[in-house]
């Protein structure tokens, strides 16, 4: 290649690629559906959602179903794939809502520009609307993306509420994810509930001590026991992440963890340990939390993409276009 020809090539790429990442990229569906603009009709379903009330809290549905589906054999909407033992059918899945949202914006999908818009796009899409009506800072989402067509409970390894800090930071690490990311990241318990089995430990016996964990707040812990009776053979109440502003997204969870009001202990550990605490104050004080939030999503959304030819784009989002033939079920 000569050498004006190389300057041309690179050039290209500078000008016109500045935003991709492998082939993901902003604004991938511009112009690929006639006059209708793809992310317009997604934003207009959530906001009906969101306005209408149907379905509670869809940012803290949407952040935690975009989590749980990267987390999971890359961001590839396998966590939407239904099937008696598909991802949804895990443990940590089955509290996981926002299924029928994602229905209802891709039927929209369908109907403007068929087989074109991947179900993985869609929740990428559709989080970052719905962080942006819940009060956080719009950010630009790449697309590209394509579908999985596997779709196993048997893969999903997802972390635990007492994972310790240093593991959580391997995990994302392994996810091609930084310390700061993973703070940035579990920012998205601003919104949002837990159950109080998941934290039941935590208020009547820490590490089998018999106790509470001690870094938690006098207020936090009256609260708790409160709302989360040691015994509830019937009721597994919630409680919300971000005691303060539950439904916003802002920085109010880190004010809070700060405070000893981290209700999950990975949400009180970061605000304590050596190794994420600094990031922890700097956010309580960064008057731009929201846009490094927005950065953090956009690097979750790149984890372990199906890109090109890879995967496919699934006309229903429950189920793959083509069923190999499996006696006992496809997935
Ligand atoms: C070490 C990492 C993480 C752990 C251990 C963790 C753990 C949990 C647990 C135990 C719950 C409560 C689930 C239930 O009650 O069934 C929860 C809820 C939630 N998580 Fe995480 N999480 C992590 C990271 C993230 C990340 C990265 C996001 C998003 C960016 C996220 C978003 C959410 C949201 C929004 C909820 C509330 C869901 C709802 O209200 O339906 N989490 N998380």
């Amino acid at each position: 290649m000569s050498k004006a020809l190389a300057l041309v090539v690179v050039l290209f790429f500078v000008l016109f690629c500045g935003k991709c990442y492998g082939e993901l990229r902003v604004g991938f569906y511009k112009g690929k559906c006639g006059v209708t603009n793809v992310e317009g009709v997604v934003q207009n379903v959530v906001e009906t959602w969101h306005f209408e009330k149907k379905e509670k809290d869809i940012a803290a549905a949407l952040l935690r179903m975009q989590f749980h589906d990267c987390f999971v054999k890359g961001c590839d909407a396998s966590i939407l794939l239904d099937g008696l033992t598909s991802e949804k059918e895990a443990t940590p899945n089955k509290s996981v809502r926002g299924y029928k949202l994602i229905d209802a914006i891709k039927e929209a999908l369908e109907a403007e520009c068929q087989g074109l818009v991947s179900c993985a796009d869609i929740i990428s899409m559709a989080t970052r609307d719905a962080v942006f009506l819940a009060g956080g800072k719009w950010y630009d989402v790449e697309t590209g993306r394509r579908d999985g067509n596997v779709s196993l409970a048997s893969n999903v390894n997802l972390p635990a509420a007492t994972i310790s800090v240093s593991d959580s930071i391997k995990l994302f690490a392994s996810k091609n994810l930084t310390q700061y990311d993973m703070v940035y990241l579990l920012g998205g318990h601003t919104v949002g509930i837990a159950r109080c089995s998941l934290f039941k430990d935590r208020i009547y016996n820490f590490n089998k001590t018999g106790g509470p964990d001690p870094s938690m707040s006098p207020w936090l812990l009256a609260e708790l026991k409160d709302k989360c009776p040691r015994i509830s053979l019937i009721f597994d109440n919630t409680y919300p992440l971000d005691v303060k502003t539950p439904s916003l997204v802002d920085n109010s969870y880190f004010q809070e963890i700060k405070k000893g009001n981290g209700v999950l202990q990975i949400d009180q550990q970061i605000a304590l340990d050596e190794l994420t605490k600094n990031i922890v104050d700097d956010i309580v004080n960064d008057p731009d939390f929201y846009t490094k939030f927005g950065e953090a999503m956009v690097k979750l959304g790149r984890v372990d993409v199906l890109i090109d030819g890879q995967g496919e784009v699934r006309k229903s989002c429950r189920d793959v276009n083509k069923k190999p033939f499996i006696f006992g079920g496809l997935n």
